[in-house]
């Protein structure tokens, strides 16, 4: 197991009703509160109007509209709010997107130049505004991790900053909020969970046994879950073992003792910057692609490892039972009706080569995955996909 540092300073508040310490929580900060959320689903659902009461003695700005992989411009909006107004405290309601910009706009409050800057030269953040989140769909682990993902709209690049000053003060995970979600959100959730553990487990280090379970247990979680939710969306018992799972699956917990740079994360990320994509499809469509291409000698073990753990798939040959777990991974995310080819979404093979090139130029893929992949590679992965 390799050395490692584990330091999560967010507050969870987890569970139904848990949102009354809201007033308590902010007060700490201050009075001046921007409010950042979405396209409306809070409006619609009455989250809205509970806040607003909690926030009556405070002063209370909003950043409306965040858009799904929010955008530079939202971020530039948030920060001059922040600045002309002094504000105290920001807080996200809603999903990764909102929740990143927030972290964005929360650092870049504190920067006179392009907040794009603080995405490329990360030693360029220096302080960062305290973030509270209400969260209110489970999928990216933001609530209680120190990324946020942005894309910039100019230049087609979607990119992560990542540092201790952007973890969340406060998260307050009600998993009765999920039952509005629409059935496409909670399966791309899902999915992108799964990926979260799956770009973690697969990594070479052999020594974290602990991890590993801790992994596989989140994964089975995940695949029991993720179908009671999309069929009963008021079932608590579902919701809220994915609420958590989300939480645990990013919260730096299942990468300790490992290490090494993502896989497929990085390639989805190139696709949702050009195309504007659901994140968690995305990844429903490539990680069984990635699955099959890096399957070899060098890899077979660990995959015959994912395959008896999590599906409980018991083969004397190693790579039969790594190719049915990688059937099964396919079936699984295809039962939660995601799409299992590019061509279901729109894209086309027209930007293959630019977007692998992308790929390997804005991540760790090429010299710190788990199996190495150069642009070439990258490309055949996206062939694979194409439908
Ligand atoms: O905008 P509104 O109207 O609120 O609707 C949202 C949005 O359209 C809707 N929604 C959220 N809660 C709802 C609801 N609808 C009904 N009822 C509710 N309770 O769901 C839609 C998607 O929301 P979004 O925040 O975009 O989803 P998610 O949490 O999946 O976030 C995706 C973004 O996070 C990034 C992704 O790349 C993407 O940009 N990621 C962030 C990470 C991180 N910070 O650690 C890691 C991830 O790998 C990921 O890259
Ligand atoms: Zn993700």
């Amino acid at each position: 197991m390799n050395n490692f540092n584990f330091c999560v300073p967010t507050d969870i508040r987890f569970g139904k009703g848990q949102i009354a310490c809201l007033p308590e929580e902010l007060k700490k900060y201050g009075k001046k509160v921007l409010l950042v959320y979405g396209g409306g689903s809070m409006k619609r659902t009455g989250l809205y109007d509970s806040i607003m009461n909690l926030l009556k003695d405070f002063e209370v700005f909003e950043l409306p509209g965040i858009e799904p992989n929010p955008k530079l411009s939202s971020v530039e909006k948030g920060a001059g709010i922040c600045k002309e107004n002094g504000i105290d405290v920001i807080l996200a309601v809603g999903g990764g997107s909102c929740i990143d910009a927030s972290k964005h706009i929360a650092c870049a409050a504190f920067y006179d130049g392009n907040p794009w800057d603080l995405v490329l030269d990360r030693t360029k953040v220096c302080a960062a505004l305290p973030v509270a989140v209400v969260l209110t769909i489970c999928a990216t682990g933001s609530e209680m991790n120190s990324g946020a993902v942005i894309s910039n709209e100019k230049t087609n690049e979607k990119l992560e900053i990542n540092t201790p000053l952007l973890y969340p003060a406060l998260s307050i995970c009600d998993p009765s909020y999920l039952y509005t979600l629409p059935a496409k959100q909670t399966a791309a959730g899902t999915a992108d969970m799964i990926s979260h553990v799956l770009e973690q487990y697969f990594q070479p280090n052999d020594g974290a046994y602990l991890t590993d379970r801790l992994s596989e247990s989140v994964l089975k979680t995940c695949i029991r879950y993720g179908p009671v939710a999309m069929k009963e969306p008021e079932n608590y018992e579902a919701r809220s073992n994915l609420m958590w799972s989300s939480t645990v699956a990013l919260n730096h917990l299942l990468t300790v003792g490992k290490g090494g740079a993502w896989s497929v994360h990085p390639i989805e990320h190139v696709l949702s910057a050009f195309y504007d994509i659901t994140h968690g499809v995305g990844l429903a469509i490539l990680t069984p692609a990635w699955m099959r291409y890096v399957l070899s000698d060098k890899t077979v073990n660990r995959f015959a490892m994912y395959a008896e753990n999590v599906w409980d798939i018991k083969e004397s040959d190693s790579f039969q039972a790594a190719e049915l777990a990688i059937d099964k991974t396919e079936e699984f995310f295809a039962s939660l009706g995601l799409p299992k080819t590019l061509k279901e979404v729109g894209i086309t093979s027209e930007k293959f080569g630019e977007m692998a090139k992308e790929a390997v130029r804005t991540s760790g893929i090429a010299d710190r995955s788990y199996v190495h992949l150069d642009a070439e590679d990258v490309e055949k992965i996206f062939e694979m996909c194409a439908g």
